[in-house]
């Protein structure tokens, strides 16, 4: 029997990846392998993006194109997955005639269930529903050899004023530890080297939980798995960077030198007014400290540009805290009116120009950051994980610093999975080159 054939559209963040991993995993179960062509699929499935307006337009528009493949093959089956899915419920039914299902994220496991019923009924399927319970754990097809995404909470109990994720994760729901750390030992024993713990707010993991451990814990947990060299996570929030995390991170090897710590704003009104819970000052505590325990962390943060009543003197207060924090990187966005989100309708919306402007300001100043610090790491010996061959120079490989940083490197046959020891010759504003030294590091 020839294998059914699975097309996956995937828009969003880090977790949105994830969860069509788990998709397909449960998927290559009912007999589905994943195709690239839309054109050749049985099931396409478009697992949406809502946080910004734009991310949400795209998934739509890949959902219409997709409803016309069908026209030509009937059998096709068409779904429409994650956030926006999840807000709409079965108002999408009336936009799209051709989809046959319609789940969030946390209906992933359902999601075999489901194809039954459209099979038996040939009638649409939609859940949204939140089930009650922890999040269950799923197989999952991972495209990366080397390094794993490993989610280890849904939701987030949090209500900043801009953000549609509590309507569209739900409430805060983590996995026990014990189910994560079986999951991350079958990861090393498959060869991988490099874990991305995932959570809305990954390092308030445990709440929810009656075990009595918390992000720190699951650290310590994870960091004596034999085979696993790295440890990674997104997003924290700043108000649940304990002491105890701040030390336990600088304390265990395999957590990398590299924190990314959404700020949003500089503006302790700004901050106020979205609901943030921390002020600048409160931030600058945790940088402070925590480079005095890790003089080499590396910081990246995300930035709203023009929140509702953002003002000239609150946009420079953003731009000099970005510079006093040294970011390596920073993630920047135009703020987008988010469908049921407080800051809607909230007054003083910023007019689009005013953002656009604001977004080139703080590009200037963010490439100009980046390139300094890249810069700085010219002549320094870097360990790199060997992840493949370079995208942009077939004859090199790319890897990761500890601290993030891109490496294009190396022109002989290297072993994808291995510590390298480089030493960095160039550098720009987004990657460095390196030359590898012959000795192992470890
Ligand atoms: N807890 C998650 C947040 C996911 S949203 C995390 O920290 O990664 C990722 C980023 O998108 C947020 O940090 C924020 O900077 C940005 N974002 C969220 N809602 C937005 C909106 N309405 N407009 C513009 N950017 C937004
Ligand atoms: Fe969104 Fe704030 Fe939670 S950005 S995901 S509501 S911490």
């Amino acid at each position: 029997m020839t294998a059914k054939r699975l097309y996956i559209k995937t828009f969003g963040c880090q977790m949105n990846v994830h969860d069509s991993e788990r998709i397909s995993g449960l998927l290559r179960n009912e007999g589905y392998r994943l195709t690239e062509k839309p054109e050749e699929a049985d099931m396409i499935i478009v697992n949406t993006c809502s946080i910004r307006e734009k991310s949400e337009q795209k998934g739509y528009s890949d959902l219409g194109r997709f409803a016309q493949l069908k026209r030509d093959k009937p059998g096709l089956v068409l779904g429409m997955a994650g956030c926006v899915a999840q807000q709409e419920g079965e108002d999408v039914l009336r936009r799209f005639k051709g989809l046959d299902l319609v789940f969030g994220s946390s209906n992933i496991a359902n999601v075999p269930r489901m194809i039954e019923t459209i099979t038996l009924k040939s009638q649409p399927v939609v859940m949204v529903q939140e089930p009650p319970g922890p999040p269950q754990t799923t197989p999952a097809v991972r495209k990366d050899r080397v390094r794993a995404w490993v989610s280890i909470m849904e939701g987030c109990d949090r209500h900043c004023a801009f953000c549609v994720v509590p309507t569209t994760r739900g409430r805060e729901r983590s996995r026990p530890s014990a189910e994560i750390v079986h999951e991350v030992t079958h990861l090393a024993e498959a060869g991988y080297k490099e874990i991305t713990l995932l959570g809305q707010t990954v390092n308030s993991y445990g709440k929810s939980l009656e075990e009595g451990v918390d992000f720190a814990d699951l650290l310590a947990m994870l960091n004596g798995v034999d085979g696993i060299e790295r440890i990674r996570f997104e997003s924290p929030h700043p108000c649940d960077m304990t002491p105890k995390l701040i030390e336990t991170m600088a304390e265990l090897s395999k957590v990398c030198e590299y924190l990314h710590l959404p700020m949003q704003s500089g503006s302790d009104t700004v901050l106020e007014r979205m609901g943030r819970g921390y002020t600048l000052d409160q931030y600058r505590r945790i940088v402070t400290r925590m480079r005095q325990l890790v003089p080499d962390m590396a910081f990246s943060t995300d930035i709203i540009i023009g929140f509702p009543g953002e003002t000239e003197d609150d946009f420079q207060e953003t731009l000099d805290a970005v510079s006093e924090f040294e970011f390596d990187n920073v993630f920047y966005f135009n703020y987008s009116r988010r469908p049921n989100t407080p800051a809607e309708r909230f007054e003083g919306q910023v007019p689009e120009e005013v953002k656009a402007a604001r977004f080139e300001r703080l590009s200037t100043l963010e490439k100009s950051l980046a390139r300094r610090k890249n810069h700085a790491l010219i002549d320094t010996v870097q360990e790199v994980l060997v992840e493949g061959r370079s995208k942009r120079d077939r004859v090199k490989f790319t890897g990761r610093t500890r601290s993030n940083k891109l490496v294009h490197f190396g022109d002989a046959n290297e072993e994808i999975g291995r510590l390298l020891n480089v030493r960095i010759s160039s550098a720009g504003s987004t990657c460095l080159e390196g030359i590898p030294i012959p000795s192992r590091s470890r």
